[in-house]
């Protein structure tokens, strides 16, 4: 899941592309490139390594060029290095092509080219494609692009140029997102839209199998038939504030200190006169006569598609799966007719979500998607969106999506439950009082971080954490696991508390730092034997709670107290510190919490 950008206009294409390409990086960064065209050449720069090491190497020194393309890299085939970083030629150097995606029968293709005398240098998929466009190219790049995209199977979102069309950009997509940034006198090419904010709102998202031909001037869009399509301008709501860092070191961090107040937005926006109302509650349609959800996400938005699971069976009384993306497809789920799919996805582009719903969709299953990004995919391929409005997240690692995404969870099962008489009035009511205070009481620990920084400072060595919750705050062990793993490279993992003395108790001894999330609920007397049981085994225990932790005091080394609220409302308020603990470990041990190693923001392959 690379990030791809394309630019023609009047400004100095090559900080156009860097700047772009930067804003691009979460979506991957092991190698980086550009190329543009310049007195009828083609120039190429491209590197391993990050986009601030391609602007030094380039020294400063402005091309002169108008028309360009450029590439971030998550390596999918060949290595990061500098020969399979893109842009990709042909043998005459006469076409550049950037691409995000996976072309799976790139070998069949290479191995055909080669026998008609083209010369490969890298080991990628997409060097086919440069190949290909050489091999058919007949004066009209339509036809040939169109001869092109017959030949090649898998993913992908290409931007091209070329010297025999030194005023043109074209962009395909299939599988891989793309859209069109129209601007006065310019246009662009991204994958997403923090790239191209900067110089335009008015954006045209590309469909499956479509094709962009544009000049500085006029965007033209044809489909695979190479028939014209006209498309609808979208404007885009995001301030570009949104998309930089506004003062803080890391996105991270900013998106963290942004939950309060996205939910507290939220609330404004759904709570009208005490009544939940989400988009004109239209979506109510689809729970009608349904028996059986399935959810289906990856990642972080699996765990909040979790905490689904929990509560809309507590409170709606029909049974609900959730599924992890990636192994749905391929277990022949039982889709039954009163079956209803929720997929839950931040950016809207995760490639296994997607081909969950476009298995159910064959299937005749109804979609309803909780989505932060408008216009994705999974936006467009749904039979409806909720938006969680959580605003741009550029952190690879997610936090306030993931609040987001419980609290919508959380209102679209309460009003539910409330339209089947399963909750009264009087019970929505309370909740939602509750509710209401969460802000504020996030608001409160976030002025603990100093606290948890000190606290992160005595285990920030350790290469082995386990967390452990029970009920809803399995899953929050379960994500705040993912929260360490992927941003300090911490082997951590979260588990079921009553299931560590089935197995995973054995890893225990001194080396093992356990953060327990232990709130005083139902279920404290529970957990707080399971944290006694690896106590004994001389776990350091550190305890998240919300009470006065009397009996905590003599079992934890380390104890971070948060506000007191509900159960159904405590996964909100207690992945707090544990995205604070995570975020500043990672800190101590010098990793790049913003772009972790190995990792993109939107995974749009397989
Ligand atoms: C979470 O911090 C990760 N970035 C990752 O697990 C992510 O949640 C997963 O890839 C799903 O992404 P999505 O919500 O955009 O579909």
């Amino acid at each position: 899941m690379c990030g791809i950008i394309g630019y023609i206009g009047n400004k100095n294409v090559d900080s156009v592309l860097l700047v772009g390409l930067e804003k691009l990086e979460y979506r991957g960064y092991d190698s980086v490139g550009i190329a543009l065209i310049s007195n009828n050449e083609i120039f190429v720069k491209k590197q391993k390594g990050r986009i601030r090491d391609l602007a030094n190497s380039l020294n400063g020194t402005p091309l002169k060029a108008k028309i360009g393309i450029g590439h971030t890299r998550w390596a999918t085939h060949g290595k990061p290095s500098d020969i399979n970083a893109h842009p990709h030629l042909d043998c005459k150097r006469r076409f550049a092509v950037v691409h995000n995606g996976v072309i799976e029968n790139f070998e069949k293709l290479k191995k055909k080219l080669i026998k008609k005398g083209h010369k490969f240098i890298s080991e990628t998929d997409t060097e086919v494609i440069p190949h290909l466009l050489e091999e058919y190219y007949n004066g009209d790049i339509l036809k040939t692009v169109l001869k092109v995209v017959r030949e090649l199977k898998g993913s992908y979102a290409l931007a091209i140029i070329s010297k025999f069309h030194p005023d043109k950009i074209i962009g395909v997509r299939k599988g891989s997102p793309l859209i069109v940034g129209i601007g006065e006198g310019e246009n662009l090419l991204s994958s997403d839209i923090p790239a191209i904010l900067s110089h335009t709102r008015k954006i045209i998202t590309l469909n499956e199998e479509e094709i962009v031909i544009m000049d500085k001037e006029n965007v033209k869009i044809y489909d695979f038939h190479g028939k014209e399509k006209r498309k609808r301008i979208r404007y885009i709501e995001w301030e570009e504030d949104m998309i930089e860092k506004g003062g803080y070191p890391y996105f991270m961090l900013k998106e963290i200190h942004e939950q309060p107040k996205v939910i507290e937005e939220n609330l404004k926006r759904v709570i009208i006169n005490g009544e939940i109302k989400i988009q004109e509650n239209e979506f109510l349609n689809f729970f009608k006569n349904k028996n059986h959800i399935i959810f289906q996400a990856a990642g972080t938005s699996y765990h909040a598609s979790l905490y689904g699971k929990y509560i809309f069976e507590k409170y709606l009384k029909i049974f609900v799966d959730s599924d992890l993306s990636s192994e749905f497809r391929y277990r022949e789920p039982l889709l039954l007719k009163n079956t209803l799919m929720i997929a839950v996805s931040q950016s809207g582009e995760t490639a296994d979500t997607l081909e969950g719903i476009r298995l159910a969709k064959k299937k005749k299953i109804p979609i309803l998607s909780i989505v932060n990004v408008k216009g994705s995919t999974i936006d467009r391929e749904s039979n409806y969106t909720i938006y969680i409005n959580a605003g741009p997240e550029i952190g690879v690692a997610s936090t306030k999506a993931y609040t987001a995404q419980l609290l919508y969870l959380l209102l679209i099962c309460l009003l539910i439950s409330y339209k089947r008489n399963i909750i009264k009035k009087k019970q929505l009511k309370e909740i939602i009082h509750e509710l209401e205070k969460i802000p504020d009481k996030i608001r409160y620990i976030l002025g603990k971080e100093e606290e948890i920084a000190e606290i992160a400072k005595k285990y920030y060595k350790f290469n082995n954490v386990i967390f452990l919750g029970r009920g809803l705050h399995y899953v929050t062990a379960l994500e705040g696991a993912l929260k360490l793993k992927e941003i300090s490279y911490i082997h951590a993992t979260g588990y079921a508390a009553g299931e560590m003395k089935h197995g995973p108790i054995a890893l225990i001894d001194k080396n093992w730092p356990v953060i327990a999330i232990i709130p005083k609920n139902y279920l404290y007397q529970k957990m707080l034997s399971n944290v006694m049981e690896v106590k004994a085994r001389e776990a350091k225990i550190i305890a998240i709670t919300d009470g006065t932790p009397t009996e905590l005091k003599k079992i934890a080394e380390s104890i971070i107290i948060i506000p007191k609220t509900i159960p159904i409302l405590e996964p909100i308020l207690n992945i707090i510190p544990l995205q604070l603990f995570a975020y500043h470990v990672a800190l101590l041990r010098g990793c790049d919490v913003d772009k972790p190693r190995n990792l993109a923001k939107s995974v749009t392959v397989e």
